[in-house]
């Protein structure tokens, strides 16, 4: 079967230094055979989580906006790519208010005990600052993506970007960034 790579983009800026690097990560997979799919969190309607707890008795959560989307591919996804810019030395707002609203994914594992398939994660983090401080967003993020069920298995964090899309010059970053998500899908044509 396929393998399907989920990419989330948290930037506001359309073709901004998270979303090169996520499209060339997403390449990456998709050399390796892999369906992809990108979704833009900060163009989509998500309310952020009320902290209702009704996710806690059936796995649902009582707000209907485009998360209703977002679940089923997030529980579908064989691996899950986040990548986002450096907001105040956290993931950016648009990131976090999806992450906060996968309450009721980490409810069904946790909770209720309705485990996902095992899969792979990445990060990838951009800031402006030479020496940009990663490790808040990092250690949330992999909170979060074990927290559903997903490894954590690459990260990459890239400081010194301020301009819009200026690593799109960089074609060392954006090699890393291929290999990254290449790495994520299963070598299926390997000899035994
Ligand atoms: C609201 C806001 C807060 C930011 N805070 C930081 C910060 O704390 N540290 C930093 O190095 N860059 C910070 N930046 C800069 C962005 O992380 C940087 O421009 C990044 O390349 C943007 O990524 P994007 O092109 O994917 O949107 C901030 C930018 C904005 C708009």
């Amino acid at each position: 079967m396929t393998t399907l790579v989920l990419g989330l983009n948290g930037s506001p800026r359309r073709e901004g230094n998270s979303e090169f690097l996520l499209r060339e990560a997403l390449r990456g997979a998709a050399s390796k055979g892999a369906s992809i799919v990108q979704v833009d969190l900060a163009f989509m309607d998500v309310s952020p989580c009320r902290a209702c707890d009704a996710c806690f008795s059936d796995g649902r959560c009582s707000l209907r906006d485009d998360m209703d989307q977002l679940y089923g591919l997030m529980e579908k996804a064989d691996a899950i790519i986040i990548a986002s810019p450096i907001y105040f030395s956290g993931m950016s707002s648009h990131t976090k208010t999806v992450v906060d609203r996968c309450q009721a994914l980490w409810a069904r594992r946790n909770v209720l005990k309705e485990a996902r398939a095992p899969g792979d994660g990445a990060i990838i983090l951009v800031a402006a600052q030479p020496n940009a401080k990663f490790d808040n967003a990092l250690s949330e993020l992999r909170a979060f993506l074990i927290g559903i069920g997903v490894r954590p298995t690459e990260k990459m964090t890239l400081g010194g970007l301020d301009r819009k899309g200026m690593v799109a010059d960089m074609p060392a970053s954006l090699e890393r960034a291929f290999d990254i998500g290449r790495s994520l899908v299963p070598d299926i044509n390997a000899s035994p």
